[in-house]
């Protein structure tokens, strides 16, 4: 008898980002700040101390979701900065944010990604007038957009399927010029995400070998660090966080 095949891995298309559930998203993991994400804020903010106030022209937040921390981080280097979102319920979260001022709930955020950056501007709303959002993914941003790619949690959590995660992370690098800056965050080794009781959203697991396999033919200046498990989030199934920063090369 022939054993039953392995599940064929869902891949992006099949997912309705346009209903990724925002509310029960920031309810698990953004209402408060985690340990996990004051790590990734500590880590990315040293690569931005390195970068000249309104240094860059334009950069990106790919597959920006209702996270608002990662723009925070990018508006004291850019003068520009893109949310790149594909779903619309995240885009009009994010649209709120910027038109009718910040969740509270965000303030604490800004406050250690302001120490940890004093060039920051003084409030979070300053701050918040140089990101517009874009409604898009990561494979349909021209290559060579954009002085910094910032990610996270996505490329590996948007697919079932390896080779995708890294069709996505090759677009993530393609984004920027060379010479420009990469920063990203990933959860190792999560199975899925499951937020509500309505859907299971497909994820892939990677490790710290597995992004340098991806990004080291690509990338110049490569850091790979690991974030331990943060037991205060929801049990994903996952074992803690990889974060990255790396530089595309000049023409590669
Ligand atoms: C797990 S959420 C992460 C959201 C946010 N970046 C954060 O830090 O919380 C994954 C996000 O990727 C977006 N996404 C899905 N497919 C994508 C693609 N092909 N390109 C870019 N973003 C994508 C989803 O809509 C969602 O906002």
């Amino acid at each position: 008898m022939t054993p039953p095949s392995a599940p064929r891995p869902r891949a992006n298309s099949e997912a309705d980002w346009d209903r990724w559930p925002v509310d029960a998203y920031l309810d698990q993991n953004y209402r408060d700040i985690h340990p996990g994400d004051a790590a990734v804020i500590r880590h990315h903010s040293r690569v931005y101390r390195e970068i000249a106030p309104g240094g860059l022209r334009a950069s990106a937040e790919c597959g920006a979701g209702p996270n608002l921390y990662p723009l925070m981080l990018s508006a004291a280097a850019s003068r520009r900065v893109d949310a790149v979102e594909p779903g619309a319920s995240n885009r009009a979260y994010l649209r709120r944010q910027l038109t009718e001022g910040a969740d509270a709930s965000w303030l604490p955020f800004y406050g250690l990604c302001r120490g940890l950056n004093p060039a920051l501007p003084p409030t979070l709303d300053e701050a918040l007038r140089r990101v517009r959002v874009v409604p898009g993914s990561l494979e349909s941003l021209a290559p060579q957009t954009y002085d910094l790619a910032s990610m996270h949690f996505v490329a590996e959590s948007v697919t079932e399927d390896p080779a995708e995660f890294a069709a996505l992370c090759r677009a993530f690098v393609r984004s920027v010029r060379p010479g420009g800056r990469l920063v990203a965050a990933f959860m190792e080794n999560m199975p899925s995400y499951r937020l509500d009781a309505e859907r299971v959203w497909p994820a892939t697991r990677v490790d710290t070998a597995v992004i340098r396999a991806v990004f080291a033919p690509l990338t110049d200046r490569l850091r790979i660090d690991r974030v331990p498990k943060d037991r205060s989030l929801p049990e994903y199934g996952d074992t803690g966080m990889v974060l990255l920063s790396a530089v595309r090369p000049p023409a590669r």
